[in-house]
């Protein structure tokens, strides 16, 4: 049994969001590294908090701190807007805003602390733009590290519910604005109190090598702009799982220590004739996180009709297989049947001549514009999609005896009864998706190529999807993904994995059956606007975005309609302090 590995990782469901800048725009002429060293040497420096200065002394000796070296000319410092090997569209006009202010420029100390380098920024300072964005998710990054240090400290609840409060704030302007002139009025209030928040956080008598540490990871990660950002919120999503991976690896220790130990567990006792039944209604979950796989299942049980006919099949990794399956003995969802599949093993018996790396997850991607000149059709600030993770093209092949499934992502929770899905006929189309018409095929030019398809055709979503397996191998949809990813430029894993969107929405051309957009309420991870109609109303919530419910940043009012399917008895659960 293989139970290595670093916690964090295994409950971080791999949700990696990726950030692409449609309309490339002018280049800031930092290197990011540059511009991030001094950020934090000037954050750990600060005279409230005196222990870092040793910190911030070592750094600019020692060499943990990678910077770029000398600030080179802004034609070659960011060459792409996103991780995708296609060209930036910057034929639009130029970004009006060009006028942004160097935040140092205001700041007396700055040539006293930085030297020479305050000296170029000012005379580069027409390139320094949307510095209050930047500003932002710095702020954002330094509060988000000092949170669970202090949320530990008797004592300090208040300063814990504002540097929460603050964060989320933080979040949510980010969400929607990608440059300072989509930031909403008031924001140099929000800046200036998160500033305080910070200095009051910073001087609580902490135990400053977590923040040390967790202050120096993201020193490593700095490649270019794009990059960095895309890093830093997966980074910042880690952060905020990290604070209940200790819980959370409890529960899983546990489940699988007594998996081992009890005879039950190890006996099959699902019968075949079930798991491979066409008859039956197959569902098919891709899971890392056992409470979120947990909820999806129960709340599509409750609201059922009948469950005689459901079965589950679950694609978890090896490091989950072993809880998944003692927990699903522990606990029954209706007459369910659940089958619990550890991908790793399914991969190496079935699939012989793909490769499409370790069980990937469906995969958000976060997509921004800038809005550019009027005479532009694109006015689409930041949207937020989701689609197929590579194992999900593998589907068809490990499943050859069935011929219709519905997909669901673990971040998903179903309302009603959404059997009607099963008899659906899709007039020969392979899935039936909602479309997301936020984001069309014309928009991702620059990243689907001259292939033949409609600009105003939508782009569609994961979350929940239907099948048919038939049609799919007939027409070798796999075979044409996997054609499509190999023609992307993949470099490293991130291009790798941002391969699946254009692959996703090229392979499935003309393939979508459109859902009716009342089925699944989407963006609850991340849209702070949805309705109480809209919520109680839809057939389906996607939590998709950033803040997922299982997380303590999660959307407070949206996390009831998912706690609500969350098993209140799991002594399990008690014992390891899990509480989300
Ligand atoms: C499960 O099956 C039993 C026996 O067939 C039946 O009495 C019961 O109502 C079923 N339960 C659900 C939740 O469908
Ligand atoms: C399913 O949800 C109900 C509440 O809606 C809860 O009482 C029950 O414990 C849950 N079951 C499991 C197995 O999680």
């Amino acid at each position: 049994m293989v139970l290595s590995g670093d916690p964090v990782k295994m409950y971080a469901r791999c949700h990696l969001i990726m950030d692409m800048l449609l309309i490339m725009d002018v280049p800031s002429v930092l290197p990011p590294a540059e511009e991030l060293n001094m950020r934090i040497k000037k954050t750990l420096s600060s005279p409230s908090a005196s222990h870092y200065n040793n910190y911030s002394s070592q750094a600019t000796t020692g060499d943990e701190i990678k910077s770029k070296g000398p600030v080179k000319g802004h034609s070659d410092v960011l060459k792409e807007p996103s991780s995708l090997n296609t060209k930036p569209d910057v034929e639009g006009p130029k970004s009006r805003h060009d006028t942004g202010l160097s935040v140092y420029e205001t700041d007396r100390s700055c040539e006293h602390e930085f030297g020479s380098y305050c000296l170029w920024a000012r005379k580069n300072r027409r390139v320094m733009k949307d510095s209050n964005v930047k500003r932002l998710k710095d702020q954002l990054f330094v509060a988000r590290a000092y949170y669970p240090s202090i949320a530990k400290i008797k004592g300090k609840e208040t300063l814990t519910r504002e540097l929460k409060q603050n964060i989320q704030d933080h979040e949510r302007i980010l969400t929607e604005a990608v440059s300072d002139p989509d930031l909403p009025p008031l924001v140099g209030k929000k800046i200036s109190n998160m500033d305080k928040i910070i200095a009051e956080a910073k001087s609580c008598p902490i135990d400053c090598t977590n923040i040390d540490r967790k202050l120096r990871q993201i020193l490593d990660l700095t490649e270019d702009e794009a990059q960095f950002h895309m890093k830093q919120s997966a980074f910042l999503y880690q952060l905020g799982v990290q604070t209940m991976s200790k819980t959370f690896h409890c529960l899983l220790m546990r489940l699988t220590v007594e998996f081992f130990k009890s005879p039950a567990s190890i006996m099959d006792h699902i019968s075949v004739s079930e798991i491979g039944n066409p008859s039956y209604q197959h569902y098919l979950i891709f899971s890392k996180n056992i409470l979120a796989l947990s909820v999806t299942i129960n709340s599509t049980v409750l609201n059922s009709e009948e469950s005689d006919r459901m079965v589950f099949h679950v694609l978890t990794d090896k490091q989950n297989f072993y809880s998944m399956k003692h927990w699903f003995v522990r606990h029954s969802y209706g007459n369910a049947t659940i089958d619990i599949l550890n991908f790793d093993e399914l991969k190496s018996n079935h699939i012989s001549n793909l490769d499409l790396g370790e069980m990937s997850m469906s995969e958000e991607f976060r997509i921004s514009s800038h809005t550019i000149s009027q005479r532009s059709p694109l006015q689409m600030g930041t949207k937020y999609l989701s689609v197929f993770g590579h194992s999900h093209f593998l589907l068809a092949d490990m499943f050859k005896d069935l011929k219709k499934v519905v997909l669901l992502d673990d971040d998903v929770i179903v309302q009603k009864d959404i059997s009607f899905l099963w008899n659906l006929d899709l007039g020969g189309k392979v899935i039936g998706a909602t479309e997301f018409c936020g984001v069309k095929l014309g928009h991702l030019k620059s990243y689907l190529g001259t292939t033949m398809y409609d600009n105003n055709d939508c782009a569609w979503m994961s979350g929940i999807n239907i099948v048919d397996l038939e049609k799919w191998r007939e027409l070798d949809i796999t075979g044409v993904y996997e054609r499509i990813v190999n023609q992307l430029k993949q470099e490293n894993e991130v291009q790798w994995r941002a391969a699946a969107l254009p692959a996703n929405l090229l392979a499935f051309h003309g393939h979508i059956y459109t859902l009716d957009n009342t089925l699944v309420q989407q963006g609850l991870g991340h849209d702070y606007e949805v309705s109480e109609d809209s919520l109680k109303n839809a057939a389906a919530l996607h939590y998709n975005g950033n803040m997922k419910p299982w997380l303590d940043l999660a959307i407070p009012k949206y996390k009831i309609y998912w706690k609500k399917y969350l098993t209140r008895d799991e002594r399990y659960m008690e014992e390891c302090n899990v509480n989300p």
